[in-house]
């Protein structure tokens, strides 16, 4: 998707985007930023859409700045700031030299979720190249097990035949692990594959755990009483090294 295309959804942001700082039932993201941030340290939200990571992590932090290349998603994420320690910029990670934002945490939601490998890695880079040494970095990423889960659990209150024509309809590219979220194709990853990636690109000690949310986010109609661990995107956690 383009900056154009993100900027068209800026209305509607919250209703037909799965914004995870709203809906992380364990509060692992807060949990991170606690443990990494300080009253010294700078983050960096990179890809912040309404900013919803960047509140959130703000209160652990000396200042943190969210960047994204939508003006419209920037204009909603400062609209909404009560805080005097956020700010916000307009850029585009995808350039080959982008601007760097320097940071000890940057944090980046759901935004390695394009088509295009090359590109998703060219983002990455310019996010850890804005950390400094011995900083961390904290990507969320779709989980591709996590949608494999949820038509496991579809199978429990639904015919057969309606979740394979969901999935059928709905899985792009396994092997890619394209799986489309509103019509849009989206880089979903295995959990190993987030981890080899980052770790790919020289971040050290990662970690990878889950950050849950609700059903109801995956699954119309899904039972109260579902009795199944709730579907998850990956939080990977890592160590910039020189
Ligand atoms: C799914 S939204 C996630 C927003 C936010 N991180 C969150 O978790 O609520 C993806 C965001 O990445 C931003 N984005 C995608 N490609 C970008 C790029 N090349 N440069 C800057 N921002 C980008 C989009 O504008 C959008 O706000």
């Amino acid at each position: 998707m383009t900056a154009k295309d993100w900027d068209a959804l800026a209305d509607e942001f919250s209703s037909r985007v799965l914004e995870i700082s709203e809906c992380d039932i364990d509060g692992v993201i807060t949990a991170a930023a606690k443990r990494l941030g300080g009253a010294r340290k700078m983050a960096t939200d990179f890809g912040c859409g309404a900013g919803g990571v960047t509140r959130l992590v703000a209160p652990y932090f000396k200042t943190v700045t969210g960047v994204d290349y939508s003006p419209k998603l920037i204009d909603a994420a400062r609209a909404q700031t009560l805080t005097k320690n956020i700010n916000y910029e307009v850029a585009d990670l995808q350039r080959k030299r982008a601007k760097r934002f320097p940071c000890d945490v940057a944090f980046c939601a759901n935004v390695l979720i394009g088509e295009d490998e090359a590109e998703r890695e060219l983002m990455a880079r310019n996010v850890l190249a804005s950390i400094r040494n011995g900083g961390n970095a904290v990507f969320i990423v779709p989980s591709l097990e996590a949608v494999m889960r949820t038509y496991q659990v579809a199978r429990q209150f639904q015919p057969e035949r309606h979740v394979r024509s969901w999935a059928k309809d709905e899985v792009a590219s396994l092997p890619r692990g394209l799986v489309k979220m509103g019509g849009v194709a989206t880089k979903h990853y295995l959990k190993d594959e987030i981890a080899e990636l980052l770790t790919t690109l020289k971040l050290r000690n990662v970690s990878v755990s889950r950050v849950s949310y609700p059903w109801r986010e995956a699954l119309d109609g899904a039972p109260r009483n579902l009795k199944a661990a709730p579907p998850w995107d990956w939080m990977a956690v890592g160590t910039k090294c020189a």
